[in-house]
C-alpha cells in the first residue's frame, strides 16, 4: 500500500498581513454555521458533515499510515518489528505498574468519585509542588489542570485561549497534530523549519512572526528529534519573544511530554524558567510506559495566570470541550508518582545500541539526548517508497512527513537489542536495494 508522496502542507503558512477571512478553515466553519435563531433547531433530514478542506488534508497522512500499519500487521503477524508508535513491548522500570496495582487493590468508592473538571484538588496540590521544584516556579494547585494525556492538554489550551484570526507558530519537525488542532479551531498556523542541526532558528522565527501571532509551541525535549534545548537557547528565545510582542506578550507553549526520558544528559532546562508567559503541557504516558492510560496536565506559569485568567478559562475549556479530567485511579497514580525519578539505564543502553547499529550501516542518525526516538535521514530520495518497502519487509517506522517535514524517518525503540539489530540490518538492505 503506497503512502502519499508527501503530507499535505499543514495549515498552509499565511502571508502575515493578509486578511484572514480567506483562511480555508475559517471559510468552512463560517459557511457551516447557521444563523443565531436556527442554531438549536432539530434537523429534519440527515446531512453529511464534512471537514473543511484543510482539516481533511491534515487528517489524511496519519490515516494513510495507519492503513499501511494494519496491513503490515496482518501480513507479518507477530514477526513484525513495530518501531512506529511508542508502544514498548517490555518495561524499563516496573514501579509505575506496581504502584498502579497497589492503588487498584486498596481503592474504595470515595476514591473513584466524580472529579472536578480540573482534577482532584489533592492531586493538583501534589503536582504543583513537584513542578514548582522542577521548574523553580511558585505554581499553585489552581494553575494545574489534569488532562487525559498531552493530547487533551494541547487541544484544550489551543481551543480555549486563542481566537481566530490569531495565529500560532510551530517549529518543524513537530508533533503531528498541533496543526490539526489549529486548523479545526480556525486559527492561523505558521510552520517554521528548525535550523539544519534541528535546533531553534531564531532568525526564521523572527522573519515569520506576524502582528497576529499570539503563541509559539516548542517541545522540550524535542519530539521527534530527541534534542534538548540548552539554557542559553531558551534564554535567547525568551529575549526574542519579549522583543516581538512587547505589549501583549506572546504565550510560549512548552510541550514537555518527553521530559522524563532524558537519557544522555542530566539537564533538561524548563522553558517556563526562562519565559514568564509559558504554558507547560505534560504526559505521564511516556516515561511511565503507559501511553494508553492517558494522563497528563496543563500548568500555567504563575506570571501568566492573572494576565489571561488562564486557569479559570482552561477549567471552563475542559467542560466546554467535554474533556473531563483523567480517570480517578490515574489521577491518584499521578499524585503517587509525580516525584519519582525514572530509571533510564535501560533506555540509555537501547539508544546507544540502536544508534551504533544504524551508524554501522551508514544511516545518518541525528544526535539526540532524550526521548525513546531515533530520528534519521531517509537514505533514498523517496521517503514514501522507502517506508512502504520497509513495511513489506515487516519493519514499521514513521515517515517525517507526519511531523510536517520531508526527508527523514523516526524509529521508536520498542523492542529489545537483538530485534533492533535485525531492524537496522533490514533498513540498510532496503536503503541499498
Ligand atoms: C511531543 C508530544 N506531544 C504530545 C503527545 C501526545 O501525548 P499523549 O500520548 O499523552 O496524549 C505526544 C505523543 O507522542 C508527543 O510526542
Amino acid at each position: 500500500m503506497p503512502l502519499r508522496a508527501s503530507s499535505a502542507p499543514a495549515a498552509a503558512p499565511h502571508h502575515p498581513h493578509r486578511d484572514d477571512a480567506d483562511h480555508p478553515a475559517r471559510q468552512g466553519r463560517q459557511a457551516a454555521r447557521p444563523s443565531a435563531p436556527d442554531r438549536c433547531r432539530p434537523r429534519t433530514r440527515a446531512s453529511a458533515v464534512t471537514w473543511p478542506q484543510q482539516v481533511g488534508d491534515l487528517l489524511h497522512p496519519l490515516e494513510d499510515y495507519t492503513r499501511l500499519h494494519a496491513a503490515t500487521l496482518r501480513r507479518h503477524g507477530g514477526r513484525v518489528l513495530d518501531l512506529s508508535f511508542p508502544n514498548p513491548r517490555f518495561l524499563h522500570d516496573a514501579r509505575p505498574y506496581e504502584v498502579l496495582a497497589e492503588l487498584a487493590a486498596r481503592t474504595d468508592p470515595l476514591d473513584l468519585r466524580y472529579s472536578p473538571f480540573g482534577g482532584y484538588t489533592s492531586v493538583r496540590l501534589r503536582i504543583a509542588a513537584a513542578l514548582a521544584r522542577a521548574h523553580d516556579q511558585p505554581y499553585t494547585w489552581k494553575s494545574i489542570i489534569m488532562t487525559a494525556g498531552a493530547t487533551a492538554a494541547l487541544s484544550v489550551t489551543l481551543r480555549t485561549l486563542f481566537t481566530p484570526p490569531e495565529r500560532v507558530m510551530l517549529i518543524t519537525p513537530c508533533w503531528m497534530d498541533y496543526p490539526l488542532y489549529l486548523a479545526e479551531r480556525g486559527l492561523g498556523c505558521d510552520l517554521v523549519p528548525a535550523a539544519g542541526d534541528k535546533r531553534l532558528d531564531l532568525a526564521a522565527i523572527e522573519h515569520a512572526w506576524t502582528p497576529l501571532t499570539r503563541a509559539l509551541i516548542i517541545s522540550q525535549p524535542v519530539s521527534p528529534t530527541g534534542i534538548v534545548y540548552r539554557d542559553e537557547e531558551l534564554r535567547a528565545l525568551a529575549t526574542l519573544l519579549q522583543q516581538l510582542s512587547p505589549e501583549h506578550p506572546a504565550v510560549l507553549i512548552a510541550d514537555e511530554a518527553h521530559r522524563d526520558q532524558v537519557w544522555a544528559t542530566t539537564s533538561c532546562p524548563a522553558p517556563a524558567a526562562h519565559y514568564p508567559h509559558t504554558i507547560t503541557v505534560y504526559s505521564f504516558g511516556k516515561a511511565w510506559q503507559m501511553p494508553g492510560q492517558r494522563a497528563g496536565y496543563i500548568a500555567t506559569s504563575p506570571q501568566l495566570a492573572p494576565c489571561l485568567d488562564a486557569p479559570r478559562r482552561l477549567e471552563q475549556g475542559m467542560r466546554l470541550t467535554g474533556h473531563a479530567a483523567p480517570a480517578a485511579l490515574l489521577q491518584h497514580l499521578a499524585a503517587a508518582l509525580c516525584d519519582v525519578s525514572f530509571d533510564l539505564t535501560g533506555l540509555a543502553d537501547l539508544q546507544r545500541h540502536a544508534r551504533g547499529e544504524l551508524a554501522k550501516y551508514g544511516v545518518d542518525v541525528l544526535p539526540g539526548d532524550a526521548t525513546r526516538f531515533v530520528y534519521a535521514r531517509c537514505p533514498t530520495g523517496d521517503l514514501p517508497t522507502f517506508v512502504s518497502a520497509l513495511a513489506q519487509r515487516g519493519v514499521l517506522v514513521l515517515p517525517s512527513t507526519v511531523f510536517h517535514e520531508p526527508g527523514w524517518f523516526r524509529i521508536s525503540l520498542n523492542t529489545p537489542e537483538p530485534e533492533m539489530s535485525q531492524a537496522a540490518r533490514i533498513i540498510s538492505e532496503v536503503a541499498h536495494a
